[in-house]
């Protein structure tokens, strides 16, 4: 009988899915549906100090095999959100509260007060490619991703996972120097930077012109920054980048992921997209032989120089 259970730095999961930030999860209801759906565990949307409106619209482009947006972190503060979380957490699978800030100061208080909310873990969003001062323009140095991470592990007692940037030249240095900072795992990727012009309106669609890219698209960056971030650190490395079916799932799991995220894919299959892919993961465990995850885990590195 294979088992689909997870621990990831203490955080039991029924299975190796997780809510991406970003999607669904604004409501302690939204959460609740994606949970009933399956998902074995759930990450918040990023959450700063105060209320945010975000961009102007357009906020999304849909394109063949991905999506483009440019939401702006919008967001209803972390006081008001507490109440989200209250709710998400009936749920009884792990809720991971994302947060985002101009600052290690600001970033590592926003960690604590999530702590405080009751989050099992705090996922630090150091690479949203398209929001002015948070995101990527302070998670793209190693240094501030030390500094980052080490401010807020010294802030909380609960883990704390770094989402990384895809858009700089080694994805590699954010995570080694994730794991100095003493992040306990990392979370690869978040969206890649881009835009899309209408040559009709002569403009960028979007209203903040750059956004960031996700779905199918970019899977094969996402499994080869896993598999580079793999072979670097020593922490649990988190996929996520375009997985909508179980056997995306098992090709991050090989790469070396220890868990996938999922967002995209809700916006076409809905939340329904969690048990699916868990269906399927079974079923490729049931024809391979496998009856554990971790038998999975990084297999695709073996064998090769
Ligand atoms: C957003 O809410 O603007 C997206 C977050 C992200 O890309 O990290």
């Amino acid at each position: 009988m294979t088992n689909l259970a997870v621990d990831i730095c203490g955080l039991r999961m029924k299975n190796p899915t997780m809510l991406a930030s970003g999607v669904l999860d604004e409501t302690g209801k939204s959460m609740l549906v994606v949970a009933k759906a399956g998902a074995g565990a759930i990450v918040t949307k990023s959450i700063g100090k105060e209320p945010r409106v975000g961009h102007s619209g357009p906020t999304i482009v849909e394109l063949p095999q991905a999506l483009l947006n440019a939401m702006g972190l919008p967001n209803p503060g972390i006081e008001a959100y507490a109440a989200e979380i209250a709710e998400a957490k009936t749920a009884e699978v792990p809720i991971i509260g994302s947060v985002f800030g101009g600052s290690e100061q600001e970033i590592a208080e926003l960690a604590k007060n999530m702590q405080e909310a009751g989050v099992e873990a705090v996922e630090l969003n150091l690479s949203c490619p398209h929001a002015k001062g948070y995101g990527a323009e302070i998670g793209s140095t190693p240094e501030m991703v030390e500094t980052i991470c080490r401010a807020v592990k010294e802030t909380v007692t609960i883990p704390v996972f770094a989402k990384l940037t895809p858009n700089t030249s080694s994805i590699v240095s954010l995570a080694k120097a994730a794991e100095k900072g003493g992040a306990d795992a990392v979370v690869a990727i978040n969206t890649l930077k881009g835009m899309v012009i209408s040559p009709e309106a002569k403009m960028p669609v979007l209203g903040n012109r750059y956004g960031g890219l996700s779905g199918p698209a970019i899977r094969p960056i996402g499994v080869r920054c896993v598999y580079e971030i793999y072979e670097a650190v020593s922490i649990p490395v988190i996929g996520v980048g375009g997985i909508s079916t179980g056997r995306e799932a098992v090709e991050y799991l090989m790469a070396g992921a220890k868990a996938v995220q999922i967002g995209t894919a809700i916006w076409k299959e809905g939340p329904e997209v969690f048990g699916k892919i868990c269906r399927e993961i079974q079923d490729f465990m049931d024809e391979f032989g496998y009856t554990k995850l971790s038998e999975m885990t990084g297999v695709a590195h073996h064998g090769r120089t």
